[in-house]
């Protein structure tokens, strides 16, 4: 498939920009990145059956009325979410639909730019990109879609309003956002550990399988993930629960216009561990 991602190039990218990249995020996507060559072809699990369904109905709407279809990904750990919805959009309307996406990515991290712009790139998709803190960012115009997959979780708790009010001025009159996170609590357990094991794994075979790679970088990008491990931001408990969530939402200007719950497995396997049942998906539009 065209739009197939390529996880071994985004960990190549991310090892080669290591001492640049990753700075604002504590090595999240570094960590991240490492890992998911390891699940990569277990990805679609969890809610993303159902995120992707609420951005088919939602795109598949605003292209029946739209030339062009403006696109926000708000925060992004790889290719995944820009995979998805290319997938999506040519799934609905082939090439055709894929060329009248007009896409940006805004993230605080260079890294997800790179690998993001890399693979668009590759896909012969423009990509345009914006490296800000999303409280400060000002995207050029109003978007048609918005994109928000487990981002709430990582706007600081006491300015979630201030976050989500803001994100919202960014969609356009008939834009609808499409916002993904965990429901309730999710209780810290040892799997931070676990992933940075699976990360430091996965570097260790590629640095080993590259010549150009020698061991004293090695060491260094391992004691960066070690300490990943301790810094990875995002919030426990955004919403306990679908009122809380939809109140939140609407406080924000926006309606919601659906809300789906997904039941997540929570029973653990060698690659896949979640820390909580249940996962809200909403799609919204502007209240005003
Ligand atoms: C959990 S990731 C969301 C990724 C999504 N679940 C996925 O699968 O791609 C959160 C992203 O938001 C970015 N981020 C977090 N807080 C931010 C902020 N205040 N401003 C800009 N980017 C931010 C992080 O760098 C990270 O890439």
């Amino acid at each position: 498939m065209k739009y197939e991602e390529d996880p071994l190039a985004n960990a190549l990218i991310c090892i080669s920009e290591y001492e640049s990249g990753c700075l604002d995020c504590g090595d999240f996507h570094l960590r991240s990145i490492l890992r998911r060559m390891h699940v990569a072809a277990n990805k679609k699990t969890g809610d993303l059956a159902a995120f992707n369904e609420a951005t088919r109905v939602a795109l598949k709407q605003l292209a029946d009325t739209l030339s062009f279809v403006k696109i926000g990904i708000v925060g992004s750990t790889d290719t995944g979410l820009l995979a998805n919805l290319l997938m999506i959009a040519h799934e609905i309307g082939g090439k055709d639909l894929v060329d009248r996406l007009d896409i940006t990515l805004i993230d605080r991290c260079a890294t997800p730019l790179i690998i993001c712009q890399a693979y668009a790139e590759r896909c012969g998709v423009p990509l345009k990109t914006l490296r800000s803190d999303f409280l400060r960012c000002a995207p050029d115009g109003q978007f048609d879609l918005i994109i928000m997959h487990g981002v709430v979780p990582f706007f600081p708790a006491h300015k979630r309003l201030d976050y989500l009010r803001h994100v919202a001025t960014w969609l356009s009159d008939e834009g609808m956002l499409i916002s993904s996170t965990h429901l309730g609590t999710k209780p810290y357990q040892n799997t931070d550990a676990v992933r940075t094991k699976m990360a430091i794994d996965n570097l260790t075979v590629l640095v080993r399988q590259n010549s150009n790679l020698d061991d004293q970088m090695l060491a260094a990008m391992i004691e960066r993930l070690e300490a990943s491990c301790e810094t990875r931001g995002g919030e426990t408990t955004v919403f306990e629960n679908v009122e809380t969530a939809e109140t939140s939402y609407e406080a924000a200007a926006l309606h919601v216009k659906s809300h789906q719950v997904v039941q997540l497995d929570t029973s653990e396997s060698e690659t896949h561990f979640r820390r909580y049942k249940q996962r809200s998906i909403v799609t919204c539009v502007r209240a005003d």
